[in-house]
């Protein structure tokens, strides 16, 4: 009965079927329509997406690859906010095996498979995967239940790993970000891997450097100062061949540029001519996001986790406080204290600051200036004690609430030794979510509680140690979560990325989760993904009526399954979203509505 069950449900959509397919849908109800693909026009001048003889110069005016972080910002004077505005994008990273015919796998068989698929690469090649990376600006706008893109839009925008950008910050013009190219280390061309992001109340677009080391090939001399720095990051990662063309991309030519890379961008979406700005004071590690809230006392708090197995959740607070004169809140993020987490095993929490010359951050450690400390807030972290997780993903604030949502995806290495009462599981594949609460409900307070709200995985496989509440269906539960979104009413929905048929029997998806009351815990299916797409980007218009989602890398296939097919240009696991014979498919960002308007999932 209805008693039993306890209270009503937050979201009143009927859930989906999760049997994995090579579509994309939506619960009973709902359009979900396709904004824009890779390769369709950003710019005027675009010219036509041709996938067979595809070059940079047309990449740098198209939608790049690997759709990620959406933010949607309402366009000043909009007669309705929610239904004008500008949509920006971030493009983490290319899949060239799935973009350029005849290239072969390149992920699979670790770095000698890699060297043997860069055989097909060139320079041309590689140029176009430049032009794919970094963002878009889009204007967009919303007539009935249908969103189009605006064409020949003045705000439009491409930035890719060329834009020239500006280092800002305790770690600006530091000789360890000076290269050949730019003497004063204040200047570099691009952003690299975005994967994430966040809003800021002054109207800027936060763009996150996430894997950055996947982009550096060769050796830095014997005994180099940047050894154990880059050694911490993963340097020379050579997921990419881009060394192979450009010098900067060589350790052994150009030592200092990985230093460079590995920051929060802030953007002026509002202004295609505007400079992005790598402010430092944020730290420097593999950022998945930065999503904000303002303190009790107006001062604005970043929160950002770092994508690693074993790595850190970070939060920054600005020293200012947001006046709303948008000139002077536009450089509030060069100052202020970053701080990494300490989960306690007593449920309270601690922010430990990364400041130079306090406690171990000091020149016997290496540290002689806070931009030691920025460029190496990973190791600063490390001799603080801050507690090492499961792969931090997406940090949302729940500005009703407070409480503060950590999405850690998974950490198949963790041993049963190394667990902790933060991240419970050993040989931790579907990862789980941790749930915070600022003290005093102040987001600059030194100190917190946490909770996990559900160990994510199947709840019907005993030894998998799943939390789910016991209301969730079969197609309820998830595994991997990563992004998530708070919409207007406060509810949290969970984005992911690692579900494949042969290790959770669904794809990756979007999932309604209950967190209070009797059903905490409880989630439900709402958009699915076709096979090897990845669900990113979840994002509301302020009136909740329009839920864009990002789907990446669609037609992948599982590179940890021995039996899959591997996907290629030839061979994808679907064509989405496209379904003709002679397009790949594409990442794409589709536009959820209600079927006779209303809210999403009410
Ligand atoms: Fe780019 Fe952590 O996902
Ligand atoms: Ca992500
Ligand atoms: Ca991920
Ligand atoms: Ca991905």
């Amino acid at each position: 009965t209805a008693a039993a069950q306890g209270a009503a449900s937050a979201f009143a959509f009927r859930e989906l079927d999760s049997t994995p397919t090579d579509r994309a849908e939506v619960a009973e109800g709902y359009n979900a329509e396709v904004l824009i693909r890779w390769g369709d026009a950003v710019l005027a001048d675009a010219p036509a997406f041709a996938p067979t003889t595809q070059t940079a110069a047309a990449q740098a005016r198209q939608f790049g690859y690997n759709n990620d972080y959406l933010g949607y910002f309402p366009v000043p004077g909009a007669a309705n906010p929610s239904a004008h505005g500008l949509l920006c994008v971030n493009h983490e990273y290319t899949n060239e095996e799935l973009m350029f015919p005849g290239l072969g796998r390149q992920d699979a068989g670790g770095p000698l498979g890699r060297e043997k698929a860069f055989a097909g690469m060139t320079k041309e090649l590689a140029a176009v995967e430049m032009m794919a990376h970094g963002g878009s600006v889009l204007e967009v706008r919303r007539t009935g239940e249908r969103w189009q893109v605006v064409a020949g839009s003045r705000y439009a925008r491409r930035i890719t790993a060329e834009t020239p950008m500006e280092i800002t910050g305790p770690a600006a013009g530091h000789s360890r970000l000076q290269t050949s190219a730019d003497p004063t280390g204040r200047r570099v061309l691009g952003m690299l891997n975005n994967c994430a992001g966040g809003r800021t109340p002054w109207g800027t677009w936060l763009s996150c450097e996430e894997n950055i080391n996947g982009y550096f090939s060769g050796r830095l001399a014997e005994g180099h100062a940047e050894t154990a720095n880059y050694r911490r990051m993963g340097i020379p990662g050579r997921w990419m061949n881009w060394g192979d063309y450009e010098p900067r991309f060589d350790l052994s030519k150009e030592p200092n540029e990985p230093n460079r890379f590995g920051w929060v961008v802030e953007i002026d979406p509002f202004d295609p001519t505007s400079t992005p700005k790598k402010r430092t004071a944020l730290g420097r590690f593999k950022h998945e996001g930065a999503a904000g809230i303002t303190s009790r006392d107006g001062r604005y708090v970043l929160y950002s986790g770092d994508d690693e197995r074993y790595d850190y959740v970070y939060r920054f607070v600005t020293e200012g406080r947001v006046s709303g004169d948008r000139a002077r809140d536009m450089n509030l993020l060069d100052s202020g204290t970053l701080s990494v987490a300490r989960y306690n095993a007593d449920g309270t929490g601690d922010w430990l600051p990364l400041v130079f010359g306090e406690g171990p951050l000091i020149p016997a450690n290496g540290f002689h200036s806070q931009a030691d400390v920025v460029i190496e807030a990973r190791r600063a972290s490390d001799l603080l004690g801050a507690t090492r997780m499961d792969r931090p993903e997406d940090v949302e604030a729940n500005p009703r609430t407070d409480k503060v949502y950590v999405m850690l995806t998974n950490n198949n290495r963790r041993k049963a030794d190394e667990v902790n009462p933060a991240n419970p599981r050993a040989d931790n594949r579907f990862g789980h979510i941790v749930e915070m609460l600022p003290d005093g409900r102040d987001h600059a307070a030194p100190r917190f509680t946490w909770d996990i709200l559900v160990r994510c995985g199947d709840p019907s496989i005993a030894t998998v140690g799943s939390t789910f509440n016991s209301r969730t269906t079969k197609d309820g539960w998830f595994g991997m979560p990563d992004n998530c979104a708070i919409d207007a009413d406060g509810r949290l929905w969970v984005a992911t990325d690692g579900n494949f048929p042969n290790r959770t029997g669904r794809n990756d998806g979007v999932w309604a989760m209950e967190t209070e009351g009797e059903r905490r815990g409880t989630s439900k299916l709402f958009f699915k993904c076709p096979f090897g797409a990845e669900l990113c980007g979840p994002e509301f218009t302020p009136d909740g009526e329009t839920f864009f989602v990002a789907l990446q890398h669609p037609g992948e296939t599982d590179p940890e399954d021995p039996n899959a097919a591997p996907a290629t240009y030839e061979n994808p696991a679907t064509r989405w979203p496209d379904f003709s014979p002679d397009m790949p498919p594409r990442p794409a960002i589709v536009a959820i509505t209600r079927k006779g308007g209303g809210k999403i999932g009410s």
